[in-house]
């Protein structure tokens, strides 16, 4: 599907759930957990399975399964080999913490899924700790090695680059890609959640953090080290590749304006709202039309019009008219 700006619209990002056993800072509020979903509000298996299967008649391509943390919901794997054999998904991918992939790992093979993208901000324990409020990083490095070593691939690395907090990490966490066959892939910091995104000293605390990754790039170019790749349908990210390394590093500028414009996905949340794009409070309420009795086929045209509501750009730095300045964001 062409969205009204001329892009391809193939990538569908289901969230399984809402809940986590992590606490990050820039995704969870400080104060208490978020008032989470109800079990009734939550889309079943089965309703996801349904409105994923229109939207692939629609043309959509890849799946990403995420959350909150997917793995917490009981019978994810079962649903992932679901996914694995509908005929028109070409890519089933899934967006873990890594906490619970040990324990997760051979029902993950088995249920189809190869690829992997995988938190991690830091290779420090305590520091670990502090930004998921309590999370040991054991856990996830298990997960990761035991993840390589049973053949998943491509494995990838989601790592935010946060100013004050693991700038002092990007060249360690970028040699991950010279001795693992894993793609490291620096993510700006959004002023997401209630703590950076919304209510007092949030705009000042995103401001102290942000990072563009322009700069973590430039860092680690410093040595002329960095050796640019074309990777196809890599989306808004930006492949580099570091000297005899098995895996590579990239860029992910999401807070720019030029993400957008590679834009590819729509967003189905774990009650079963449509959001076209990650900013912004439009949502379509798909799980209610589906449990109105909607056919197929208009569940079809409120998926459509999702894509037709997809903004040129998200409104955190890039607005109508222009770009807005980076100090007049959240507050
Ligand atoms: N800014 C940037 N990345 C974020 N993530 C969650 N919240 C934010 C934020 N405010 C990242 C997580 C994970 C991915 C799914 O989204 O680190 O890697
Ligand atoms: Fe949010 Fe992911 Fe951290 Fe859980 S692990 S709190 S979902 S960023």
């Amino acid at each position: 599907m062409l969205d009204t700006y001329g892009r391809r619209i193939e990538y569908l990002r289901v969230s399984v759930t809402d809940r986590c056993n992590l606490r990050c800072f820039y995704c969870m509020p400080s104060k208490g957990v978020p008032e989470k979903f109800s079990h009734g509000d939550m889309m079943t298996y089965e309703e996801m399975s349904r409105a994923i299967g229109c939207a692939t008649s629609l043309g959509f391509r890849k799946v990403r399964v995420t959350g909150g943390e997917p793995l917490v919901r009981k019978g994810l794997t079962g649903f992932l080999a679901t996914l694995s054999r509908m005929a028109r998904v070409s890519e089933v991918t899934l967006t873990t913490n890594g906490t619970l992939l040990e324990e997760n790992l051979e029902g993950l093979w088995q249920s189809g899924v190869r690829r992997l993208n995988i938190s991690l901000d830091t290779l420090k324990p305590e520091r670990f700790s502090r930004i998921t409020r309590g999370g040991n990083l054991a856990t996830v490095w298990n997960g990761l090695q035991a993840a390589l070593e049973r053949g998943f691939s491509p494995v990838k690395l989601n790592t935010v680059a946060m100013r004050g907090l693991n700038d002092d990490e990007w060249e360690a966490l970028a040699n991950l890609s010279v001795e693992y066959p894993v793609h490291v892939r620096f993510i700006e910091l959004m002023p997401l959640g209630s703590d950076l995104g919304t209510g007092s000293g949030a705009r000042q605390r995103w401001e102290k953090m942000f990072v563009p990754a322009a700069e973590v790039q430039d860092r680690l170019g410093k040595a002329g080290r960095l050796e640019p790749i074309e990777v196809v349908g890599s989306g808004p990210a930006r492949y580099f590749r570091l000297p005899g390394a098995l895996g590579t590093v990239g860029f992910i500028s999401a807070m720019s304006c030029h993400f957008c414009f590679s834009c590819n996905r729509l967003r189905l949340t774990s009650n079963g709202r449509l959001n076209p794009c990650l900013s912004g409070d439009v949502e379509i309420d798909l799980l209610g039309a589906m449990r109105r009795g909607a056919s197929d086929e208009e569940v079809k045209v409120l998926i459509e019009h999702a894509v037709l509501l997809k903004p040129l750009e998200h409104h955190m730095t890039c607005g109508e008219g222009g770009r807005r300045l980076m100090s007049r964001l959240g507050g």
